[in-house]
């Protein structure tokens, strides 16, 4: 990079959750989806450690031949169960849960109707299907309504949101993008990776709306608050029975690990065990909001442990960046075309007061911060 930075794949030297070490240094970790703490707590350790002695350390092949387990099933049940849905489907990743459920259902003669800062994987899985996307302005029901009106009557459409948007943090207005939807005789498909664990006792944004009976499929992950590796679909019995033998990224590509998914299974259980969890980290994403924004640093639209920061521009975030970095705080910081320019903070259960209060005073003490304003610029995901 022209400046000498090149903030991305740092090799990092060990992980505790909150904190980080990268070059003999702890950092103050504030880029992960670690939302819950989860990866270091010995129960799920402890989990993934006996499903690697029991079932070793690969599945060896796709869950439609020899790599399905007990495990596999015990997740897919307790998962549905939590999320209010009939069945579930779990895949090797939140990645590969998107493009199975969207190449698997949509074909080239359906519209695909998608939120413009929906995930890439979203993206990635409607071009996979060939069927004809339509992008609609952000979290805009109106602008939604507007492009439903221009299909033809006949033709079969899926909406395509985020519960929770990964580079905002701001939550969909899931009451007036179902309402649209019903209104126009369109599914809905409902990306929760960064709800699932946050909102609603960890149910997610269908449940935080109390809307799950209007949402038709929810796609989720385990990398972020359930600590581990994997996705999954969520929905009715006849859709999830389909994409069992229709979504390609299941069926040609090896089932999540043993340990991967004794991991989930249990972080799922401490999840409902203890949903306080799922208010501690927002409380703690709460106090640094108000940290920051009385140190007048932006924290956009977000009302979620998702905190977007604006930067003033390009040319000066990975400046910025090095410099937090060199204090001891650890943040991703974001550019295009991932999306406009931004540090992208994000927060944990697990985070210490005095940790939140040492990122406040870091950020807080950037005058370009304090300069950039309120706002991130609507972004543009990957398209
Ligand atoms: C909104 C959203 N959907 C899907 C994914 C993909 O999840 P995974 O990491 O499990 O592939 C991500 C991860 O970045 C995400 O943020």
């Amino acid at each position: 990079m022209k400046a000498g930075l090149y903030p991305y794949f740092l090799p990092l030297a060990g992980q505790e959750g909150a904190t980080v070490r990268r070059s003999g240094r702890e950092l103050i970790m504030c880029g992960s989806n670690n939302y819950l703490g989860l990866t270091a707590d010995p129960r799920v350790h402890a989990a993934a450690r006996a499903a690697l002695d029991r079932y070793g350390s690969s599945s060896t092949g796709s869950r439609f031949l020899n790599g399905n387990t007990d495990l596999h099933e015990e997740l897919e049940a307790e998962l549905a169960d939590f999320l209010g849905k009939p069945a579930a489907l779990v895949l090797s990743t939140g990645y590969q849960a998107n493009l199975g459920a969207l190449a698997g259902l949509l074909t080239p003669r359906d519209y695909a109707v998608v939120d413009r800062d929906a995930h890439a994987s979203l993206v990635d899985g409607c071009r996979l299907s060939g069927a004809k996307v339509r992008r609609f302005p952000h979290n805009d029901a109106e602008g939604l309504r507007r492009t439903l009106e221009q299909l033809p009557d006949a033709a079969a459409r899926l909406v395509i949101v985020d519960g929770v948007y990964s580079m905002e943090g701001d939550i969909c207005d899931l009451p007036a993008i179902t309402a649209v939807c019903a209104q126009y005789g369109a599914r809905l498909l409902v990306d929760d990776a960064h709800g699932l664990g946050v909102l609603a006792g960890g149910r997610g944004t269908a449940a935080h709306f109390d809307l799950t009976d209007q949402v038709d499929l929810i796609t989720v992950t385990f990398s972020k608050a359930l600590a581990s590796l994997g996705g999954a679909v969520v929905g009715s019995e006849e859709a999830i029975h389909y994409l069992k033998h229709k979504a390609r990224s299941l069926m040609f590509s090896a089932s999540m690990t043993p340990t991967s998914t004794a991991a989930a299974l249990t972080a799922l259980r401490i999840l409902r065990a203890e949903p306080h969890l799922t208010t501690d980290v927002r409380a703690k994403a709460d106090h640094v909001r108000r940290g920051l924004i009385a140190a007048g640093v932006g924290t956009g639209d977000s009302t979620t442990p998702i905190i977007p920061v604006p930067v003033p521009d390009a040319a000066g975030t990975l400046a910025i960046w090095e410099r937090l970095v060199r204090a001891g705080v650890y943040v991703n910081p974001v550019l295009p075309p991932a999306a406009t320019p931004r540090l992208r903070t994000s927060y944990m259960a697990t985070h210490t007061r005095a940790q939140l209060d040492r990122v406040v005073e870091v950020l807080g003490s950037e005058p370009e911060l304090r300069r950039a304003g309120d706002r991130v610029a609507s972004s543009v995901s990957v398209a």
